[in-house]
């Protein structure tokens, strides 16, 4: 591996081999999503608990502030919304020459395996990954399952995850799932996970990710989770203590309380 390439995946992953990505790109196919209305405020109080941040050139050039930021992996696949036909049909929105003036640490696409444009996605990946690697850049794929969210189980997420890896990915974004090894014994790349849907409680997320590290996932790219929670520094605390302090879930459940009361 190159320096640079080598370079930009140890910003994304941290020296004890794990991560913690914090997405804010939800906005380019859902608009103005539920507590990320202003990116900008949503995320500064985050920045010193995560890794990197998965956002997309407009939201980073508007909101993001370029001398106190993280590194970016840059979302770089969409023109689908969510009250259009297809969120499958995506494209590559954003030219690699934009991702090397914007100094990102990856790239990031999403992948939809099983649709009507899985071929397409697929080559979107491909063909990122062409360009990608002649400037040492990363590409994250992001197995996307649109509004089908049933489709997150371990036979279909492993399949997913070893075809972006097999294309070229250097980084798999995938749902947390039950038997979860079977997806990341599959995988010959870091797998990180997304967290979909606010889940009820944290105690649940806390639980998921604690799991889903012990299988073997790197880490974290989990958005609604954190910033949609009434207390998101407490949520991001509990996850970086689950992520890079070797914390169980009860440890980080008492983090996420102590800091939710004022005592942290
Ligand atoms: C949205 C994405 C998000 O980055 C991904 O889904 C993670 O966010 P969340 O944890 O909220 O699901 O790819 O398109």
């Amino acid at each position: 591996m190159d320096w640079g390439m080598r370079n930009r995946m140890s910003q994304l992953i941290q020296p004890d081999g794990h991560c913690f990505f914090l997405p804010i790109d939800h906005g380019y196919f859902q608009g103005p999503t539920h507590r990320l209305e202003k990116p900008g405020e949503t995320v500064r109080p985050l920045l010193p608990y995560c890794d990197a941040l998965f956002v997309t050139r407009g939201v980073l050039r508007s909101c993001i502030d370029p001398a106190n930021s993280k590194p970016i992996i840059l979302r770089v696949s969409g023109g689908t919304s969510i009250v259009g036909k297809d969120l499958a049909h995506e494209g590559i929105t954003t030219s690699v020459r934009d991702a090397v003036r914007l100094n990102v640490a990856a790239v990031g696409l999403s992948i939809f395996v099983g649709s009507d444009y899985e071929h397409d996605s697929l080559l979107n990946l491909a063909n990122l990954v062409n360009e990608c690697e002649e400037y040492g850049i990363p590409v994250m794929a992001v197995t996307a399952v649109g509004k089908e969210l049933e489709k997150r189980e371990a036979r279909y997420l492993a399949l997913c995850c070893r075809i972006a890896a097999e294309l070229g990915a250097r980084v798999v974004k995938t749902y947390w799932c039950k038997e979860f090894d079977k997806v990341v014994n599959g995988c010959p790349v870091p797998v990180v996970m997304a967290g979909g849907p606010k889940c009820e409680t944290e105690l649940e997320v806390l639980e998921f990710v604690y799991d889903g590290m012990q299988k073997g996932a790197v880490g974290i790219n989990l958005g609604r989770n954190v910033w949609q929670n009434d207390h998101p520094v407490a949520m991001a605390r509990a996850l970086r203590a689950i992520i890079h302090e070797n914390a169980s879930v009860k440890e980080a459940h008492e983090l996420f309380n102590s800091v939710k009361n004022g005592e942290l």
